[in-house]
C-alpha cells in the first residue's frame, strides 16, 4: 500500500508535470515575476503606471503578461501589436473588463466600461447613431457659438477658469439642451464629483474587489471595508449625474434641441411599453456616456495646448503667420479652414501626443482564447494599451519629451509618413467622432490671443513646463499660463463675433 505522503507527492508531481506541459504548449508572454496567489497585484499599483510599464517593455518586450490574483492581463507597448489585436481581431478584442467596482459605484452604465452583451450592443447602437461622421457636423453651430462665448470670457480672465467652463457648457447644450451658467451650476458640480469617483477607482490594482468579486459582500462596518463605504457614498452622485439632466428633458423642462430630446421623440413612437422603458434606459446610458466621455478628455487636451504654447512663443508666432494668411484679420477661424491650416493641425497633433490624455487607453478584454506571435492569450485577459509609451517612442517621434509640432510637417504640409497620434490617442482602428472637436478652440485662441507664462507677485514669469498626473484620464500640471489679447483689432473681433 502507498502511504498518504507518497500519494500527495505523486499528485503534486502529476499536477506540476501537467502544468509544465501545458505551459510549454501554451507559453504566456513574458512579464515581471509575480507572488504566489496575488500574482502581480502590487506591481500594478504605481503612481505613474505608464512610465513603469514603459520601463518594463525594455526588459520584457512589447507584449507583457501579468496576473492580478486570477485575472490575466496583457500590457501592449507597440502600436503595431495594438492594431493587430484591437483592430484586426476586433471580433474578439472589443469587450471591456467586467468590473465589480463600476457596478457598485454606478459607473457600469458607461459604454467605455461595458463588457460585450445586449446592453453593450444597444448603448453602442444609440451612441453611434448620434455621433457618426455624417451627423457630427450638425453640432458645429452650437460648438462654434460656445467657443466664441469662451473667447469673449477670456478677454477679462487668465483663461484657466473659462476653459474649464467651455466644455461642460458645450456638452450640456448639445446632449441635453441645458444652459450651464458657470462652474457653480449644480449639474456641473455633480458631473465633477462623479468623474472623481471613476478616476479614483481606475488607479490600476487599487481595488482588489475587481479581482476578488466576493469582497463586495463584506459589510460596511467591517474594518478595511473602505471601498464598500466609498461605493455606497458614490452611487447616488453617479446616478444623479446620469438621471437628473435626462429627466429634465423628459419632463419638458428644457426648450433647446438636443440629442436627448431627439432620442426621446423616437422612443415615444415605440408602441410596446416594456420595449419603450428599455430603450429609455439605453438612451440614458448613451447620453451619460457622451458627456462623461467628453468633459475631462477635452479639458485635459486644451490644458496641454495652453501649457505647450506658454512654453513656445516661437510656435505661436508661426501658427499666427499661417492664420493671418489663411483666415486674415477680418474674421475668426471656422471648421472649414482646417485643411488649409496644416501648422495649426500639427500643434493639435502634438498636444494629443505630448501629454497623452488617456495614457493607458481604455482597457479591452478578449472573449476567446487566442495566440499572438506564438504567445497564448487566455480568454478574459484584460488588454492595456500603453498609449503613452507608443506616443513617446523615439523611433516614431524623436526627442519625444519635447513639444515640437514641426515633427509632423514636411514641405509646408502634414507629413503622412509620421504616424498621426490620433490613431493611438483615440483608440485603435475605429474612427473616433471627437477627433476634431478641440481643433477650432486651438485655432481660435491662436488667432486672437497670446498665451504667456503666468507671473508671480514680483512680476517674474513662472515655469510653464507641465508634468502628467492622473489615472484613467490624465492632466498636465501646474497650469502656469495666462491669456492676453493679441491686439486691439483682435479684441474687437472677439467682442463683435457672436456666430
Ligand atoms: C481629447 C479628447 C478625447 C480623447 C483622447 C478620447 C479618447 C477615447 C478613447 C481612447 C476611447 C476608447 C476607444 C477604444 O478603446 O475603443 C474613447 C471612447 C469613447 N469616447 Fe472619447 N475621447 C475624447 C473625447 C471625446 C468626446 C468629446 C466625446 C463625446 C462627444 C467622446 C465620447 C466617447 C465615447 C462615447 C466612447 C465610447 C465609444 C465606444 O466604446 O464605442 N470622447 N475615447
Amino acid at each position: 500500500m502507498l502511504s498518504t505522503t507518497t500519494l500527495i507527492v505523486l499528485a503534486v508531481s502529476g499536477i506540476a508535470v501537467l502544468v509544465f506541459r501545458r505551459n510549454r504548449l501554451r507559453p504566456l508572454p513574458p512579464g515581471p515575476p509575480g507572488w504566489p496567489i496575488i500574482g502581480n497585484l502590487f506591481d500594478l499599483q504605481q503612481e505613474y503606471p505608464w512610465i513603469t510599464y514603459s520601463n518594463w517593455s525594455k526588459t520584457y518586450g512589447n507584449i507583457i503578461f501579468l496576473r492580478a490574483l486570477t485575472t490575466p492581463m496583457v500590457i501592449v507597448s507597440s502600436a503595431e501589436i495594438a492594431f493587430d489585436l484591437i483592430d484586426k481581431r476586433s471580433a474578439i478584442y472589443s469587450s471591456r473588463p467586467t468590473s465589480v467596482v463600476d457596478e457598485m459605484t454606478g459607473w457600469g452604465f458607461s459604454l467605455s466600461l461595458t463588457p460585450y452583451g445586449q446592453r453593450w450592443r444597444n448603448v453602442r447602437r444609440i451612441t453611434h447613431e448620434y455621433l457618426h461622421q455624417m451627423v457630427t457636423p450638425n453640432y458645429r453651430d452650437k460648438q462654434t457659438k460656445h467657443i466664441r462665448a469662451f473667447l469673449r470670457q477670456c478677454l477679462g480672465d487668465t483663461g484657466r477658469q473659462c476653459n474649464s467652463e467651455l466644455i461642460p457648457a458645450t456638452v450640456f447644450d448639445i446632449v441635453y439642451g441645458i444652459t450651464i451658467k458657470d462652474m457653480d451650476d449644480d449639474y456641473v458640480k455633480t458631473v465633477i464629483e462623479a468623474l472623481e469617483v471613476v478616476e479614483e477607482t481606475k488607479v490600476p490594482g487599487k481595488y482588489w474587489v475587481d479581482f476578488m468579486p466576493l469582497l463586495k459582500y463584506v459589510p460596511q462596518w467591517v474594518p478595511g471595508a473602505a471601498f464598500v463605504k466609498f461605493a455606497a457614498r458614490s452611487r447616488p452622485v453617479v446616478e444623479e449625474m446620469l438621471n437628473k439632466p435626462f429627466d429634465a428633458v423628459r419632463e419638458g423642462k428644457t426648450v433647446n434641441d438636443s440629442i436627448a430630446l431627439s432620442m426621446l421623440a423616437k422612443i415615444e413612437l415605440q408602441p410596446d411599453i416594456k420595449k419603450r422603458e428599455e430603450e429609455e434606459m439605453y438612451a440614458r446610458y448613451a447620453t451619460g456616456t457622451l458627456y462623461s466621455g467628453a468633459v475631462e478628455t477635452t479639458f485635459s487636451l486644451l490644458q496641454t495646448f495652453f501649457c505647450g504654447m506658454a512654453m513656445r512663443p516661437d510656435i505661436q508666432q508661426r501658427a499666427r503667420q499661417e492664420l493671418d494668411s489663411v483666415v486674415g484679420p477680418e474674421r475668426l477661424p471656422t471648421y472649414d479652414d482646417k485643411d488649409r491650416l496644416p501648422y495649426v493641425q500639427a500643434i493639435y497633433m502634438e498636444c494629443l501626443r505630448w501629454m497623452t490624455t488617456i495614457p493607458l487607453g481604455v482597457p479591452h478584454s478578449v472573449t476567446q482564447d487566442d495566440y499572438y506571435n506564438g504567445y497564448f492569450i487566455p480568454s478574459g485577459t484584460i488588454i492595456i494599451p500603453n498609449a503613452w509609451h507608443m506616443l513617446h517612442n523615439p523611433e516614431d517621434y524623436p526627442e519625444p519629451d519635447k513639444f515640437n509640432p514641426d515633427r509632423f510637417i514636411k514641405d509646408g504640409a502634414i507629413n503622412p509618413a509620421i504616424r498621426d497620434p490620433a490613431t493611438i490617442a483615440f483608440g485603435f482602428g475605429r474612427r473616433h467622432f471627437a477627433k476634431d472637436t478641440a481643433f477650432l478652440v486651438i485655432a481660435s485662441i491662436l488667432h486672437a490671443f497670446d498665451v504667456k507664462p503666468s507671473i508671480d507677485e514680483n512680476g517674474n514669469e513662472l515655469d510653464p513646463t507641465p508634468q502628467l498626473h492622473g489615472s484613467l484620464v490624465s492632466f498636465p500640471s501646474p497650469l502656469n499660463y495666462r491669456l492676453i489679447s493679441r491686439s486691439e483689432a483682435a479684441e474687437k473681433l472677439v467682442r463683435t463675433t457672436e456666430l
